[in-house]
């Protein structure tokens, strides 16, 4: 007889593993497959987003900013600093070693909340009464019987045919969170969230870091005068090199590295790299699921068919996170883990997808919610804009961060705010009030009334509130 379950989770990323936790503590019997591995081979939860993605990539921004900071950064505060060096040896075991507490952190929660942990590999039977998931683990093969099954299978990094990963000289995101020493020239395929965060990593440390991007916009998601804001600190201020509307064609290997072969507007062009990091985009990870045998729908590009409550075309079948439409972050996938959860044990939980931020951890880091000026303008909705400078940030200029701005967007009738958008010091910090305003239907006037500390970095939040009313204090 197959073990029986109330509900079985498919994945541990943040997605999974929070639903399982979720499910957990509403008396739900849980259990949670995982396929995930460290390093060693040894099975480690958290998915993407603990062992590869959110919390290594800032482990290395830190240090590296740290860096940066101290080799040319602190001349202003009258510090001198000789002979400034980087260890990246002892750079990457600290990033491994906060990998690694993560992990063994979700799997104490685990035993802490009663979820079952099966490490392996699971795929759907049969479904409708009862699912069936079959769990391979090396030789071993299990089949456990659930009520309900949550999918959280995640995304991989996007394959290019003509750019080949060999995990030495082209790498994916993976490959770039482990390089043992500084490449001198990094070429970078795409100009999108990881391409930025990575290349600035390395930038920082001393490398000739170049991005080809076959798009004419750069970060077409992003307010577009966060993103012109942000393309001149990039490409001015710290030397990234950053090549809109290229088409890529092709790599061959040279002595030393890599030649990518493109077109821009002059005609055919090179460029030579030690290392080159395709980041052109993620894509869903349901190809091991036996989707087609149980006819579990997903759309053209592989991602599971769900609708606004996260139900799948198969009955108790539901899907969650970076394997179904939505935004690929980890919060969105933790937010409809949490949501499912409650669902299934007869809750009535919302998810408002309008109010979900999205951070680029760049310095200055870039952080929104709601929608963008250029999304307005499109939609015909009437608008005030409010925008105000950490450049009159009292704050912002004694940590010697003041560049960038916060830009509140309320509608022109009725004041509420429809979208936040900021590039400065710790925005992915102050984006927070934004979303609490919005998840309140709060109007411009309602944060420009409440009383922020002073001197801090959210009183530019205030003054932009206020910009929108069209009585700004200190500009
Ligand atoms: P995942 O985290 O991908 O987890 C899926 C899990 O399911 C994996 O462990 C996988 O092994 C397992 N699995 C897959 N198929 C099966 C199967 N058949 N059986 C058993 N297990 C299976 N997002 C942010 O919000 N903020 C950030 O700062 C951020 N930084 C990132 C940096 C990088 C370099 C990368 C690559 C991503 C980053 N992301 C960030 C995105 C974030 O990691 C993902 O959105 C998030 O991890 C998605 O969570 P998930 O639970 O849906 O899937
Ligand atoms: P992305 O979608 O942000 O950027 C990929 C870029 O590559 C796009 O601009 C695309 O036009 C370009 N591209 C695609 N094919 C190309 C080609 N052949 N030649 C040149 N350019 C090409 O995807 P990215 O950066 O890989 O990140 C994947 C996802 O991971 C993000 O969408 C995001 O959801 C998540 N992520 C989130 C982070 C955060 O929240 N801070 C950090 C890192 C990743």
């Amino acid at each position: 007889m197959p073990h029986t379950f109330d509900v079985a989770v498919i994945g541990a990323g943040p997605g999974g593993y929070v639903a399982a936790i979720r499910c957990a503590q509403l008396g739900l019997k849980t259990v949670c497959i995982d396929a995930g591995t460290n390093p060693k081979g040894e099975p480690a939860l958290g998915g993407t987003c603990l062992n590869v993605g959110c919390i290594p990539s800032k482990a290395l921004l830190e240090s590296s900013e740290h860096y940066a900071r101290l080799a040319h950064g602190l001349a202003a505060h009258g510090i001198a600093v000789d002979g400034a060096r980087i260890d990246i040896g002892q750079m990457l075991a600290r990033k491994d070693k906060i990998v690694a507490r993560s992990t063994a952190g979700i799997a104490f929660l685990f035993k802490k909340n009663k979820v079952q942990w099966k490490p392996g590999r699971g795929r759907l039977l049969a479904t409708g009464g009862h699912c069936h998931v079959e769990i391979v683990n090396g030789e071993a093969r299990e089949e456990i019987e659930a009520r309900y099954v949550i999918i959280a299978s995640g995304s991989v990094p996007a394959e290019l045919p003509m750019f080949p990963v060999d995990g030495e000289r082209v790498v994916d995101s993976s490959g770039a969170l482990g390089f043992r020493e500084v490449p001198k020239r990094l070429g970078i395929i795409g100009a999108g969230v990881i391409a930025l965060e990575l290349g600035s990593v390395w930038r920082r440390l001393g490398a000739e870091v170049t991005l080809l991007e076959t798009r004419e916009a750069f970060l077409p998601a992003v307010d577009s005068q966060v993103a012109a804001e942000a393309l001149k600190l990039y490409t001015r201020e710290q030397g990234l090199a950053i090549r809109l509307g290229v088409k890529t064609k092709s790599l061959h290997k040279s002595a030393s590295g890599v030649v990518v072969e493109f077109d821009d507007t002059d005609g055919a062009q090179q460029l030579e790299c030690d290392k080159l990091l395709v980041a052109a985009g993620r894509v869903p990870n349901t190809a091991d699921l036996n989707a087609m045998v149980v006819g579990l729908k997903r759309d053209a590009r592989g991602f599971i068919e769900v609708d606004d409550e996260c139900r799948t075309s198969l009955p108790n079948v539901y899907a969650i996170g970076d394997c179904v439409r939505g935004p690929m972050l980890a919060h969105k996938a933790s937010d409809e883990g949490l949501a499912v959860a409650e669902r299934i044990a007869g809750e009535r939980p919302q998810i408002n997808y309008d109010a979900i931020p999205s951070v680029i951890y760049t310095a200055p880091e870039i952080a929104w919610v709601g929608a963008t000026e250029q999304a307005l303008k499109e939609g015909g909705v009437a608008y005030r804009k409010g925008v105000f400078g950490f450049l009159a940030s009292g704050r912002a200029q004694a940590l010697g961060e003041a560049q960038g701005f916060v830009k509140v967007l309320a509608d022109e009738r009725s004041d509420r705010i429809l979208g936040v958008h900021m590039i400065g010091p710790r925005v992915s910090e102050l984006v927070s009030e934004a979303v609490v305003a919005m998840e309140f239907a709060a109007a411009a006037e309602d944060l420009a009334r409440i009383s922020h500390a002073h001197p801090t970095l959210s009183e530019a939040l205030r003054e932009a509130a206020l910009a929108a009313l069209g009585r700004p204090l200190h500009q």
